[in-house]
């Protein structure tokens, strides 16, 4: 019997994926879109933007972690940054998505997989 299913998606090569909430409550109104709204920019500028060393990114509603956003949490290593301010976006892209070392003072959550990580000296 042959089961019927629609085509597989596929999703080129990346080094990390940014999830950036672009939600109301998390931050003043519109910061996080206009944030999510330079992405692109940014990451083309840091030369991160196509190849296996991009960076994918999307937006998301709400994370359910509603203070002091904009929020945005950093895969595969989930790391959660917050006060995310087109400053703090420019540091986290050059330290840690090109730089490959967390913005540690911007974080307020890791996975444990990150924590284990950092204690062994690298948190990218
Ligand atoms: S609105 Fe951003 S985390 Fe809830």
């Amino acid at each position: 019997m042959t089961i019927d299913s629609p085509p597989k998606p596929t999703i080129s090569p990346y080094k990390h994926h940014v999830l950036l909430c672009t939600g109301q409550r998390c931050g003043e109104e519109g910061a996080g879109q206009a944030l999510y709204d330079s992405l692109w920019t940014k990451l083309k500028a840091a030369g991160i933007h196509e190849g296996p060393e991009r960076t994918k990114f999307n937006s998301v509603n709400c994370f359910g972690a509603c203070k002091g956003g904009p929020v945005m949490c950093v895969q595969p290593q989930g790391i959660w940054y917050y006060n995310v301010t087109p400053a703090n976006l420019d540091l986290i892209i050059a330290e840690h998505l090109v730089g490959d070392q967390a913005v540690q003072e911007l974080v307020f959550h890791q996975s444990p997989e990150a924590s284990d990580s950092a204690q062994r000296g690298s948190a990218g």
